[in-house]
């Protein structure tokens, strides 16, 4: 079954987390529920993009296939890989990471980037980063939640990022994670 399914983003239990203890305010409150859907949708792409530009990979769409699919996985607030069972077998990128504190989507998005320092193209190895600006993931739906108890008594804002096509196709960086960015 796994050898038909791409290898998704790597993910490990320390990997991506952040630990910034303050208490969580009610953002957007003085905007309506859609706009407050729509700026995050719009603010979930731009902060790919503004990525995937330097890294020569296309603008992404918002597909709410995944943002559903993305929301029903962090809604149970497990802080592991959903590794594939999402989609009733369709193969999907995905990358997680929970913060607590104010931790909004931009910090979120920007967690999954740090790793780009780990990036070795003649020795690739697949991690949120190059999730992040594989090329031929073009779509994009992501959810927050916030779950009680992830760090000690902590509750921490838990996201979801899918992607499709899915990245982190082993033997295909050389195609897809473009370096001589900037
Ligand atoms: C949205 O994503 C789903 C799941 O990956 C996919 O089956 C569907 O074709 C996508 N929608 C569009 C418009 O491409």
């Amino acid at each position: 079954m796994l050898s038909s399914v791409p290898i998704l983003a790597i993910f490990t239990a320390v990997c991506g987390f952040v630990s910034n203890v303050a208490a969580v305010g009610p953002r957007h409150q003085l905007l309506s529920r859609n706009d407050v859907f729509n700026t995050d949708e719009q603010t979930y792409l731009w902060s790919h993009d503004s990525v995937r530009v330097f890294h020569d990979a296309p603008g992404m769409i918002w597909n709410k296939t995944l943002a559903d699919a993305a929301s029903s996985w962090a809604n149970n607030c497990q802080i592991q890989h959903s590794d594939g069972t999402l989609l009733g077998g369709t193969p999907y990128g995905e990358n997680i990471v929970a913060g607590s504190g104010v931790f909004g989507i931009a910090d979120a998005i920007a967690q999954f980037t740090l790793d780009e320092a780990d990036y070795d193209p003649s020795s690739p190895t697949y991690n949120h980063f190059t999730q992040v600006v594989w090329k031929a993931s073009t779509q994009l739906g992501c959810a927050v939640t916030e779950c009680p108890n992830v760090f000690g008594d902590v509750p921490a804002n838990y996201y979801v990022c899918l992607y499709y096509p899915p990245g982190n196709v082993v033997g295909e960086a050389s195609s897809n994670v473009f370096v001589g960015g900037l």
